[in-house]
């Protein structure tokens, strides 16, 4: 059985550039085959860098027959087209985040992924990051008793004018770009029949684009998710579980660097507990667990289901924002 992917990179994007293709090139199950760009300077360059072959203009990449899988680092705006193209010419897809820019985009990639029987996934790297999971197996220990609520953050200070998620065309605004993260988080704790409550965003006059929101989800448990997301706020990248007995506080939950070591805060009454974890590359065990995906498991329902839960909380804050 084959157990090596080809992948091929369609955008010299900023966060391939900072994380992904090291992590493509550290993977044991990907061979990085190429590189496209609008621009052939562009790729010539990135393909240098990476040691692999520039492709000129993102068609020229699903022509060819030597790639199994790729990924999709563009504009937001761009992820439906790019992944529909690419699951058309029989390509494996992993679509940056947001996966597309709403729930009607996200049923047309996914059915065009059902009809190949073809893995699409969103890169949400961060939910493999094993202190996650760590928390999780805190929470099933019961130390912490009854979850009641999931109050997750992510917001950081104003970015270049001229970025991409000041515009409303892209793809921008910060539910899709940052308000994501704890959402999908929510769905790891909560599970994934949460129903919104409430949702409030700030939209700018001159951009168009949410700066700043919040948005309140409940399970059928009555456990409750707090959301809440920005790009003019002090940086906050953090979530907190609150429990009938005790507490657990993550503090780098979204974008922890590969040399850094999570710290989780387990609280219970008169005794506070901080847990020092390993380092850890997520990108790389994403890309570990989306090759075993392919490579493995030829049933992808459960990754379906997946990006269309994530498109419908989003959508939900979206249009009920008071
Ligand atoms: N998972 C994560 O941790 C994470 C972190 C940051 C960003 N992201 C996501 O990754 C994606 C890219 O973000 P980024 O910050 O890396 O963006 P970026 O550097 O601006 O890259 C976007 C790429 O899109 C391509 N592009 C196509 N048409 C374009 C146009 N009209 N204007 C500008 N670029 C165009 C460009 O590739 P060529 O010029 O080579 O064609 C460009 O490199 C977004 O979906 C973002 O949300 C994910």
């Amino acid at each position: 059985m084959k157990n090596i992917l080809r992948i091929g990179v369609i955008g010299c994007a900023r966060i391939a550039e900072k994380y992904t293709l090291s992590a493509i090139r550290s993977s044991e199950h990907l061979c990085l085959a190429a590189i496209a760009s609008r621009s052939k300077e562009k790729a010539e360059n990135f393909a240098k860098m990476y040691e692999c072959e520039p492709v000129w203009g993102y068609e020229n990449m699903l022509v060819r027959k030597d790639i199994d899988v790729v990924y999709i680092p563009l504009l937001p705006n761009l992820h439906e087209k790019w992944a529909v193209e690419s699951l058309k010419a029989g390509k494996h897809v992993l679509n940056e985040k947001p996966f597309v820019t709403n729930l009607s985009s996200a049923k047309t990639v996914v059915g065009e992924a059902r009809d190949r029987n073809l893995l699409v996934m969103e890169n949400y790297m961060f939910i493999h990051h094993p202190q996650h999971a760590f928390v999780k197996d805190v929470i099933e220990s019961g130390a912490i008793g009854e979850i009641r609520l999931f109050k997750g953050s992510f917001g950081f200070p104003p970015l270049a004018k001229n970025d991409f998620r000041y515009d409303k065309n892209s793809g921008g605004g910060a539910l899709l770009d940052a308000g994501g993260y704890p959402i999908r988080a929510a769905r790891f704790f909560l599970g994934d029949n949460l129903t919104g409550i409430g949702a409030n965003m700030f939209i700018d006059k001159v951009s168009g684009v949410d700066i700043y929101g919040a948005a309140m989800f409940r399970n059928d448990a009555n456990q409750v998710a707090q959301i809440s997301f920005g790009f003019d706020n002090y940086y906050q990248c953090n979530y907190m579980i609150w429990g009938s007995k005790g507490a657990i506080v993550v503090k780098r939950a979204y974008t922890i660097p590969p040399w850094m070591e999570p710290e989780v805060t387990v609280e219970k009454q008169g005794l506070v507990k901080n847990f020092t974890l390993p380092p850890e590359n997520h990108f790389q065990l994403m890309l570990d667990y989306f090759c075993k995906e392919v490579l493995n498991d030829k049933n992808y329902e459960s990754h379906y289901s997946s990006i269309i839960e994530q498109a419908r909380l989003l959508e939900y804050a979206r249009n009920n924002s008071c």
